[in-house]
């Protein structure tokens, strides 16, 4: 199949004409890719079973994992919900159109073919000027995963979306990088207690804020144990992953108990990991972010001299300080962002693990992150990235 490939190139003045073609080939069962405000999605009706079988063929992705219905507008909710509960609404007065997908019992609207089975539906309402006028054009709501390959990290340009999926669907829309960087919180209010199954930039602060009491699912938390199954059947697979080995590196708070084996790459999991009673409370405070630095520059100088291809996940803040290491490439180490803007690392994540596996590198070492507010997003890729091979130092 060929893949079109539409450039926007005004989003301010978006015309209708440059989506109008990209509207009819979702309103007749074809794919279409196109930005959001946190990753590029590749879109289908999703009211229509055959099309959300598409996006599972030219995903690679296994089809007990639900697709998110996005809409236009809050009118575009209702018909494929049977109710939407009192936070629900509240979530939406305050959130939407923005990065929060929720999960609503679905309506016999919806097939079970774009929900995975299950009988509730995720539903986002996009607040990016391209994604909305082309929900709205398409008439219909618009299933979208991320439009990237099952298993590779999401796509945040339209360049990323070429490399997945050229010749696998009918078009792709080039608005250019998305904003964010990560995919939207998703927060069930179809049970008692709202629910976070996958945080993002709508935070946990700024939820308690309008909520009052959250929860979180323990599947964002850390690696999903043998028996635990994740309310968000996605969290349960490898996701986010560059080609490299990936290795966190978390001080610990006040530098409490250097783990023995540290220097070995040691794996610690949450599960593991209870005698830590800092573990995921790390010590982002100078002194644990020099010994972070320092860690990460040790174990890489160790991994080039066994005559591995390592690359090394810095900050604006520590990134000068890596490039005079012994055997490495300094052309290998990248910086994330700035560690003082959370934005700045969300926006630049997956474009650096894309890159790296463009680079063909064997092993990168990468710093954590605090994980309040969007850093909770941050840490949780980062940590799937990882498989949750994190050092604590
Ligand atoms: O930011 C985003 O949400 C992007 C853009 C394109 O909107 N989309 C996205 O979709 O990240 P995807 O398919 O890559 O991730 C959707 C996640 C999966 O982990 C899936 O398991 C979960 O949402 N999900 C979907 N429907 C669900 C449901 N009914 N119950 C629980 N989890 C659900
Ligand atoms: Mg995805």
């Amino acid at each position: 199949m060929e893949t079109k490939r539409v450039v926007i190139t005004d989003r301010e003045h978006i015309k209708d004409e440059e989506l109008l073609e990209a509207a009819k080939i979702l309103r007749t069962g074809g794919l279409v890719a196109f930005p959001t405000e946190t990753v590029y999605g590749l879109g289908g009706n999703a009211l229509d079973e055959e099309a959300a079988g598409k996006i599972y063929a030219a995903k690679g992705r296994p089809s007990d994992n639900p697709l998110i219905a996005h809409v236009s507008c809050t009118a575009e909710l209702k018909p494929l919900v049977k109710e939407i509960p009192e936070a629900g609404r509240k979530l939406m007065e305050a959130f939407w159109p923005g990065p929060l997908t929720m999960i609503f019992p679905k309506s016999d609207r919806v097939p079970y073919g774009t929900t995975g089975g299950l009988d509730t539906v995720a539903v986002r309402m996009p607040n990016d000027a391209v994604a909305n006028r082309l929900i709205a054009l398409a008439g219909v709501p618009v299933a979208a995963p991320s439009a990237n390959t099952s298993g590779r990290p999401s796509p945040t340009t339209a360049d990323h979306v070429w490399q997945d999926m050229n010749g696998r669907i009918d078009m792709i829309i080039d608005g250019g990088a998305v904003g964010i960087g990560v995919e939207s919180t998703i927060v069930d209010v179809s049970s008692d207690i709202p629910t976070v199954l996958r945080p993002g930039a709508i935070t946990m602060e700024m939820l308690k804020e309008v909520l009052g009491e959250v929860a979180v699912d323990p599947a964002i938390l850390g690696p999903v144990s043998a028996g635990m199954r994740p309310k968000a059947p996605g969290m349960k697979y490898k996701h986010y992953a560059p080609k490299a080995d990936l290795t966190l590196v978390e001080p610990l708070r006040n530098g409490a108990e250097l783990p023995e084996n540290a220097l070995d790459g040691c794996t610690v999991g949450l599960g593991s990991c209870q005698d830590l009673a800092c573990a995921r409370q790390p010590g982002m405070d100078e002194d644990g972010i020099r010994r972070m630095v320092d860690m990460v520059g040790r174990l890489a100088e160790k991994k080039a001299a066994e005559g591995l291809r390592t690359g090394i996940i810095g900050t604006d803040e520590s990134i000068e300080s890596y490039k005079s290491l012994k055997g490495i490439d300094s052309f290998l180490v990248r910086s994330i962002g700035a560690r003082r803007s959370q934005e700045s690392v969300a926006h630049n994540l997956y474009a650096v693990l894309r890159e790296f596996d463009d680079l063909g590198v064997d092993v990168i070492f990468s710093e954590s992150f605090s994980e309040d507010h969007l850093g909770q997003a941050i840490m949780n890729r980062l940590s799937k990235a990882a498989g949750y091979k994190i050092v604590r130092v």
